[in-house]
Order: C-alpha cells, then sequence, then structure tokens
C-alpha cells in the first residue's frame, strides 16, 4: 500500500534518552503501517516505551530518527504549527487520565473542540449530545467530571476523542485506571464507536486482553515492535 492510502505510517522510528553520560535506548528502528478503518493493539510491560512511541506517533515528540506520516502528511519535521493542524483535524487522544475539563459538563467537554474548529455552538451540541448517547451518557450529559464514575469519565473522553470525526485515534491505557467491570464497558463502547466510524485506532497498553481485541496485535519489547500471533 502506498504510504499516502495508509492512516498512519511510520518508518525506522528510533529513540533513546540521555541517562548520564549513557543512552537509554527505547525504541530501535520501528516500523508501523495502519490502515484505514485498522484496529492496533500494542502491548508492553510498564517501561517499555509505549508511551514514548504515541507521543512519537502523535508528533508530540521528536524521534532520534525515523519519521511519521498521517494520511501521508509527514508529521516529523513539520513546523509546530502545521502538526498542530495535523492533529487538530485527523487524530484523536484518549489517555489513562481521562483530562476533561473540570469545570464544563459532559456535553461541553465534547463539544471544545469542535468549538475549537470554528463550529457554531449549536450544531457542536447537538454532535456532543449524539456521541456521548452512543456511549451510553445521554442521562449524564450535564454532569461535571467530578459527578461521573471513573468508567463514564473515560466514555466522555473517548466521545471527545471522536468529536471531530478523526481519521485516527491514539490511546494510551485507556482503561489503567478502571475497575475490570468498567473497563470492559469502557472497552465495549469504544469498539463500537471505532468501527461504526470506520476510523483507525492504536492502542498502547500492559493489558493483553485489551491489545488483542484489535485487527493486528504488536508486541514492544526491548525497543522492538513485533507482531504477536492470534490465538486460534
Ligand atoms: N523524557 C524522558 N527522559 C528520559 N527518559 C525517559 C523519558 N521518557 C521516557 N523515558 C524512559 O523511557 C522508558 C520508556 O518509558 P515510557 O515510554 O513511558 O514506557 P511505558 O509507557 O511503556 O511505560 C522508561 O524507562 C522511561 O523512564
Ligand atoms: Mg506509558
Amino acid at each position: 500500500m502506498n504510504s499516502g492510502d495508509l492512516a498512519l505510517a511510520a518508518k525506522g522510528v528510533s529513540k533513546s534518552f540521555a541517562q548520564g553520560d549513557q543512552r537509554l535506548v527505547v525504541l530501535r528502528d520501528i516500523d508501523l503501517s495502519v490502515s484505514p478503518g485498522e484496529w492496533v493493539g500494542v502491548v508492553g510491560r510498564s517501561g517499555a516505551g509505549k508511551s514514548t512511541l504515541l507521543h512519537i506517533l502523535a508528533g508530540l515528540t521528536d524521534p532520534d530518527q525515523g519519521s511519521v506520516e498521517i494520511m501521508g502528511q509527514a508529521l516529523t519535521g513539520a513546523s509546530p504549527a502545521e502538526r498542530a493542524r495535523i492533529r487538530n483535524s485527523r487524530m484523536g487522544f484518549v489517555y489513562q487520565l481521562h483530562h476533561l475539563l473540570p469545570e464544563f459538563s459532559a456535553l461541553e467537554n465534547v463539544a471544545v473542540p469542535l468549538l475549537l474548529g470554528g463550529a457554531r455552538f449549536a450544531r457542536a451540541a447537538a454532535r456532543a449530545r449524539d456521541l456521548l448517547a452512543e456511549v451510553g451518557l445521554a442521562e449524564r450529559l450535564e454532569h461535571r467530571p467530578h459527578q461521573l464514575s471513573g468508567g463514564e469519565r473515560q466514555r466522555v473522553a473517548v466521545a471527545r476523542a471522536l468529536a471531530s470525526a478523526p481519521a485516527i485515534v491514539l490511546a494510551d491505557e485507556p482503561t489503567g485506571n478502571l475497575d475490570r467491570e468498567s473497563a470492559e464497558g469502557v472497552v465495549a463502547v469504544m469498539s463500537d464507536l471505532i468501527r461504526t466510524t470506520g476510523t483507525s485506532f492504536v492502542v498502547v497498553t500492559h493489558d493483553a486482553d485489551l491489545a488483542g481485541c484489535g485487527d493486528k496485535t504488536l508486541a514492544l519489547l526491548d525497543g522492538v515492535l513485533s507482531a504477536v500471533a492470534k490465538p486460534a
């Protein structure tokens, strides 16, 4: 596939950090291609470099070597303004901690990215209402983050990530702070929304079950990304 036809194409990505007078090598020559609508899970234990990889895929951290393209547009080497434009127009994010605005309602939190993108309030609010209904929160529109359970907050975060109809969503331990039952609920709505909208999805997690829900599962070990065979 031509890299212009891919939602995400990372090639030869390497990253190390200074550690005293040594280098800590975190990522070694990583290639990753994500097709439109494809769901990719990356599993690795704590400290394996998952967040570092995701930050590089998001254009928030520069790799030492290698490149990242989103929908055929270069993130690596692009100006900060161009990166921000690609992030805002093409990408959505879900983190371990919800990062919702505490003073804002669930509805407003989901509407904010649309308002920042220039949408009118009525239209942004209508879309936010629809998305919140899809993640099972039709009855929680006016709740503020502290009035929601952990699982509900992550559902709002999922709705927010999808608000601007991104080509790809990147998620870093989206269920890492939740009990098993809430986590399963969040995965179910996230999976529904990702699948019905045809959004590409990359999730990094230490949870092999979550990493294994997608079309393709990769393991990050000793800085190397390799395929994990699906259990029969
Ligand atoms: N900015 C940084 N400076 C130095 N070391 C870092 C930095 N970011 C991450 N690391 C190190 O890189 C390794 C991978 O970190 P991280 O990507 O957060 O792992 P994971 O998300 O898989 O737990 C860790 O050993 C961490 O200490
Ligand atoms: Mg991490």
